[in-house]
């Protein structure tokens, strides 16, 4: 990678691109690729920051009049050498009219020139009437192979040390090097050093916890530690298989045997049926980190920078990679892409465009589950070939699932479930949701606990007898948004919910035997009860 970023800087040195800016927190790092660019093209190489000012690599001391950004552009005008001139603290300064307008006449000089610019910052910040001039490149964390020979270095340098345990399996060392992906090459060090000092040997909670620490810090994305376990999911076996099938899909073997990297799911589908649930419950299933994107949170803010905080997020989610990415409501956040009557429809286009572009060509191994349950919000450009693997309808749970969901939520409580008539409950909770399961079983629960007794069958029966399921006034809703996955979505669920409405029974029993007589492909939209 760091071979490919040098290449990126010299094609752009070549074209003669005036202004690169360069995004990183590793300034030693981009330093190193700089003084190797510039050491192939021939050119002299400067660093300019606020205290020492523009000086030669390798000079020492101090050029105290072009510690001030305008002179120092100044003699960058002036210089007549083929040259790169990096400058480091520079992007508060953006935010000065008269540097942005001395950037700007510098741009004119310098497209005429061997000479290029280059802005080392941590953020990406740019001043509308600079973005045409200046081409900007995401500098790549450290790579596995990077982190391998920083571990190996450190084990040599301890080696001697027979306090220290430096002894890695082949697994547990890929298992320390992915561990240590995402941080920043000082980062590594100092968490590696860290695990030594407390641990004596490389521990993986202490880099994982390192990791954690760095998405905090980012604001929009939040590190889930309690993950569900699979197994509490009831019902949606065509969901839960397909994320079976695909537990080992992220590693080393799976490459080799020639699989591409899952890109993602969308889940669809009617409140309370667990599509939150399952993207909890992936994460724990893969064995790999879940973040949780904070689509509001991104547009929270002053307008203009809502697309840096997508692209931080993107960025930090990639260099956690292996992780999954969940987004939760997905057309709530992105409300506002299709309205013109949002004041800042064209901010929220423009990120929108930017997730979906990343989402079709992302490379890194980014897991994303989206989960949504208004069609009508949804941006159709998500639904479009490409963007995810798959979309699946997550459809309210039939006789079995709820038996299953019941049984479940009876189990968590420590409640022996058997005691309970499992077949009668699923039978007279048609058209509840997942989450009216569990509430009828908490809501009972109460009841027997302010008895003093334990819970019962009849408990739980009465509850449910009582309860109206949301399902019953928003009939009209699930019959669209069933309609309308029918023909876009994949059903998670082998089960029919069959018993939601008459109305709907009827009506989906009619859509069942039209899709049978008319699908050619062997896959139902309906496949029967189970
Ligand atoms: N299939 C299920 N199996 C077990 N529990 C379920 C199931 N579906 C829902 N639940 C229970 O209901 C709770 C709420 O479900 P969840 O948050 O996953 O719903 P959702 O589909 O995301 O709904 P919404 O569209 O409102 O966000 C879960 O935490 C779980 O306890
Ligand atoms: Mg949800």
């Amino acid at each position: 990678m760091p071979e490919d970023q040098a290449q990126e800087i010299e094609t752009l040195i070549r074209a003669r691109y005036p202004i690169i800016y360069v995004v990183s927190w590793e300034e030693d790092r981009v330093q190193n690729t700089l003084r190797e660019v510039a050491q192939r093209r021939g050119k002299r190489l400067f660093f300019w920051t606020t205290t020492d000012g523009l000086l030669e690599d390798g000079q020492r001391g101090r050029s105290a009049d072009t510690r001030d950004p305008v002179v120092a552009m100044d003699a960058i005008m002036a210089s007549g050498d083929s040259a790169v001139f990096a400058f480091k603290d520079f992007h508060p300064f953006l935010k000065d009219v008269q540097i942005v307008r001395k950037l700007r006449d510098l741009t004119y000089n310098l497209k005429r020139s061997y000479k290029s610019l280059v802005i080392i910052s941590p953020v990406v910040e740019l001043p509308v009437e600079l973005e045409k001039e200046i081409s900007v490149i995401d500098y790549a964390l450290p790579t596995a192979e990077e982190i391998g020979a920083q571990l190996d270095r450190i084990i040599e340098s301890v080696r001697d040390d027979d306090r220290i345990d430096t002894d890695l399996s082949p697994e547990h060392r890929e298992a320390i090097i992915k561990a240590a992906q995402g941080l920043t090459a000082t980062e590594a060090d100092n968490v590696f050093a860290r695990s030594l000092v407390e641990k004596a040997c490389f521990d993986i909670d202490v880099i994982l916890d390192e990791k954690q620490q760095i998405i905090r810090k980012s604001g929009i994305l939040e590190y889930y530690d309690a993950q569900e376990d699979i197994e509490h999911i009831g019902g949606l076996d065509i969901l839960k298989g397909w994320l079976r099938q695909r537990t080992n899909a992220f590693t080393e073997r799976a490459r080799k045997y020639g699989l591409p990297q899952p890109k993602g799911i969308l889940l669809i589908g009617v409140q309370g049926c667990g599509k939150s649930l399952t993207a909890k419950s992936v994460a724990s299933l893969w064995h790999l980190p879940l973040l949780r994107l904070d689509v509001g949170r991104i547009f929270s803010g002053i307008v203009g920078s809502s697309e840096e905080r997508m692209r931080r997020a993107i960025r930090t989610a990639e260099s956690v990679a292996p992780a999954v990415l969940w987004l939760d409501e997905v057309e709530k956040g992105f409300a506002g892409t299709q309205s013109s009557s949002f004041s800042d429809a064209g901010t929220t286009s423009r990120v929108f465009g930017s997730f979906v572009t990343w989402l079709q060509e992302k490379q890194a191994p980014v897991f994303v589950i989206a989960t949504a349950n208004d069609i009508q919000a949804l941006p159709p450009e998500l639904l479009r070939k490409g963007r995810f693997d798959d979309l699946f309808f997550v459809d309210l749970p039939s006789l079995v699932e709820r038996r299953e969901i019941m049984r479940i939520h009876l189990q968590k409580r420590n409640w022996d479930a058997d005691e309970f008539d499992l077949d009668a409950l699923a039978a007279m909770t048609p058209g509840f949701s997942g989450a009216e399961i569990e509430q009828a079983v908490i809501s009972a629960m109460y009841e027997s606990f302010d008895a003093d007794r334990p819970l019962r069958h009849e408990d739980v029966a009465k509850v449910c007898a009582e309860t109206f399921p949301l399902s019953m006034t928003m009939r009209e809703h699930i019959g669209q948004l069933r309609e309308w996955a029918h023909s876009r979505a994949r059903p998670a669920s082998s089960a029919i919910s069959e018993e939601t409405t008459p109305a709907l029974t009827s009506r989906a029993r009619t859509l069942a035997g039209s899709r049978r007589r008319h699908s050619s492909s062997g896959r139902r939209w309906w496949p029967g009860r189970r």
